[in-house]
């Protein structure tokens, strides 16, 4: 398959690039309905085409790491190395040796010489996840990579030359660094010679439907089920709902529906509590829910508001702690623990 399909615009992984290895990277299909994500698919087509460097941005969960592996499977570099670190899970020293290498002898404990990701990613593509996390001496020598081509080991004297296309990631909030100067500007427009900014899943709740199907369809095929659908309820719910977590979230939600399903349909049940909002449940032509039943919702859609903190919650709700407390108990919310991480 070649470029984009247009009507349902599911961009597919490269036919050159192998199902295994998408498979790995759980890129199969990249869900892009709304007109917003169909712009970004079509960044995508064009910018694996090129050489430059990508600078991913998006919220967590968006599928900055779904772009990355998406560019580089349609691009030249497709059977080169893809290789990637998180910049924000190491500490200073360990990242910038995990980065460039190192020679034996360059700091206590490097008893032999070891190649970085770098030299790991020559002749493909290096994905920086978490780059606002780079420390400005990192920040420095990157900038160098990236104008120069080349870079030492860390203690080490040879100057290496590298093919690598750098593919960076970040939360929406790097611009922020950039304006604080936190951020080295420099090397952000070396970064960003093309920006793909990823938007909420709020805000494209065209593609909630698709991906809601394409998820249950994925994981009823994982557990050897037959299809499984969603019911017109279900999906209300989740049109209804923000999604915090975007992409993953709903993906998560989705897994545990297929599981939950005892037939081939997922209904409001198999979904979680917190989706069904107080205002939904009023609106309802089916079914007018009972104060008590309106209560307990909206506890806990003021408990997730609050992110579980309860003195906040009591606050917003106009009663006691003790008195949320109790309803909590009443309505079996979350148990005082447990479920808080939930709420
Ligand atoms: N448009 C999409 N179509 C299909 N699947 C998607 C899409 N966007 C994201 N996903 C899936 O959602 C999950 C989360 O995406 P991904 O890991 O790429 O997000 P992320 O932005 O890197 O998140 P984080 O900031 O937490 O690292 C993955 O399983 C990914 O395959
Ligand atoms: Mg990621």
């Amino acid at each position: 398959m070649k470029g984009i399909v247009s009507g349902n615009f599911i961009l597919h992984p490269s036919k050159h690039c192998s199902h295994s290895s998408a498979r790995r990277a759980g890129v199969m299909e990249l869900v892009t309905n709304s007109l917003d994500m169909q712009r970004v698919a079509e960044l995508i087509e064009r910018v694996a085409a090129t050489e430059a460097n990508v600078l991913v941005l998006g919220e967590s969960g968006t599928g900055k790491d779904a772009v990355a592996r998406l560019i580089h499977d349609r691009s030249a570099r497709r059977d080169g190395p893809f290789v990637k670190i998180d910049c924000a899970a190491l500490p200073e020293e360990l990242l910038e040796s995990e980065l460039f290498g190192y020679e034996k002898g360059a700091f206590t404990g490097a008893t032999d010489s070891k190649p970085g990701r770098f030299e790991a990613a020559d002749g493909g593509t290096l994905v920086l996840d978490e780059i606002a996390s780079l420390s400005p001496s990192a920040q420095a020598k990157l900038l160098r990579v990236i104008e120069e081509r080349s870079f030492e080991r860390l203690g080490g004297k040879q100057t290496l030359r590298l093919d690598v296309r750098i593919i960076a990631l970040a939360n929406v909030n790097i611009k922020e660094s950039v304006r604080g100067r936190s951020f080295r500007d420099d090397l952000y427009y070396r970064l960003a010679v093309v920006t793909v900014e990823l938007p909420r899943l709020v805000d494209r709740t065209e593609d909630i439907k698709q991906l809601a199907e394409t998820f249950a369809r994925q994981f009823a095929a994982r557990n050897g089920r037959a299809a499984v659908g969603l019911s017109s309820e279900a999906l209300e719910s989740l049109l209804g709902y923000d999604f915090p977590g975007n992409v993953r979230e709903l993906r998560n939600i989705m897994e545990r529906a297929v599981l939950a399903a005892a037939g081939d349909r997922i209904g409001p049940d198999q979904l979680p509590d917190y989706l069904r909002s107080a205002a939904r449940l009023m609106q309802s032509r089916r079914h007018k829910p009972s104060l008590a039943e309106l209560e307990a919702v909206y506890i806990r859609e003021i408990l997730e508001y609050t992110r579980g903190n309860k003195t906040r919650a009591a606050e917003i709700l106009g009663i006691s702690r003790k008195n949320l407390y109790e309803k909590m108990r009443r309505y079996e919310i979350g148990g005082v623990r447990g479920q808080e991480a939930r709420v």
